[in-house]
């Protein structure tokens, strides 16, 4: 398990990169992928929908389970629990998650504003593990008060295997843009690898941090909302050669069979509640797709929202073959 070499590496994603997504990312050239944040309290209770979580085909790995918390004697059972009954191939701590319902309880992002109970932290759950126990920061609490570099070294004298950045702050949320400059000091700080993470949407992008930044491997986001092909497009230009683009029609073809893989696993009902915005990623900069957005976003059922697939597929392949003529 390397994080060297330009990774690309998928983020995890809270309510977004569950098992059927991860699968598909993976087939399209991720080379590790990463749970959605599990919280250690929640393992400690035996919550059941806190397990659901963690579940994972052999055919994503190697991949990392990401846990979140605040209480350096709970991560650290939970990590040796996960390691033992979940079998991930590394672990992750989340340092970085901005969302209030986190960081009240003083985990996520609100560890980047205590330094010695992060240590702690990573110390109690280096003790415990004997796969690799890796970090996902942000880059601070606040805008231009920089702590990556010493959180970064911190988590290095602690044993990381790896440390990702996203390089925002707490209070940016999501906004703004990410503050490429601040990767390429962390790399400069530590000699662990690090992962460059935010803003990366297309191949030019993830060549671009990488030369910036001198970051070892890449993470990717949102840029793969409706865009699996963004990590085999990404090696690609990594190894210099063409990308090629993809058709309308591939990316329908994908939203169909993303739509009935994640019906399989978790029930029609569940699907029609989480699909839909897959969907419409999928279809964004289509023609007509804001006409369909709506009806998808209404749709009552699977065969409805499958049905508009299909109109759009016909549609799709309809102008290709006006083009071909
Ligand atoms: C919907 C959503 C859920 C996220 N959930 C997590 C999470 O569970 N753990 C984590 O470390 N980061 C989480 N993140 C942050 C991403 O992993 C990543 O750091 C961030 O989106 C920046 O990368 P990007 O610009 O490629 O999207 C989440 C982001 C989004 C948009």
């Amino acid at each position: 398990m390397d994080f060297l070499n330009n990774k690309v590496i998928l983020a995890p994603m809270a309510g977004i990169t569950e098992k059927v997504f991860r699968s598909i990312c993976k087939e399209q050239g991720a080379d590790v992928v990463i749970s959605e944040m599990v919280s250690a309290e929640g393992l400690f209770y035996g919550a059941k929908a806190t397990m659901d979580l963690m579940k994972f085909s052999e055919y994503e790995r190697p991949i990392g389970i990401q846990l979140f918390g605040s209480d350096p004697d709970h991560l650290a059972r939970a990590a040796a629990f996960v390691q033992k009954h979940v079998r991930p191939d590394f672990i992750d701590l989340n340092s970085g998650c901005p969302v209030p319902k986190v960081v009240k309880k003083n985990g996520g992002s609100a560890l980047l504003q205590n330094a010695s109970l992060f240590q702690k932290i990573l110390k109690a759950m280096k003790k415990e593990l004997s796969i690799p126990l890796t970090v996902k920061i942000r880059s601070g609490w606040h805008k231009h008060e920089w702590v990556d570099t010493e959180f970064a070294r911190i988590a290095q004298d602690c044993g990381a295997a790896a440390l990702t950045v996203h390089p925002r702050s707490q209070t940016m949320g999501f906004s703004g843009h990410s503050f490429w400059e601040r990767i390429a000091e962390v790399k400069k700080t530590v000699s662990i690898p690090v992962i460059g993470n935010g803003d990366i949407n297309t191949p030019s992008d993830a060549l671009k941090m990488i030369e910036e930044t001198g970051c070892d491997s890449v993470m990717i986001g949102r840029g793969a909302y409706g865009n699996p092909w963004i990590f085999s497009q990404i090696r690609s230009a990594f190894l210099g050669k063409s990308i090629s683009p993809v058709s309308a029609q591939e990316k329908l073809d994908m939203a169909l069979r993303h739509l009935l893989e994640f019906s399989r696993e978790y029930g029609e009902q569940c699907a029609l509640k989480e699909m839909k915005r897959h969907i419409a990623w999928y279809i964004k900069g289509m023609p007509g797709a804001s006409q369909y957005r709506d009806h998808i976003f209404r749709a009552q059922s699977l065969e409805i929202l499958s049905n508009y697939i299909s109109i759009l597929r016909e549609d799709a392949s309809d102008s290709r073959r006006l083009l071909e003529d």
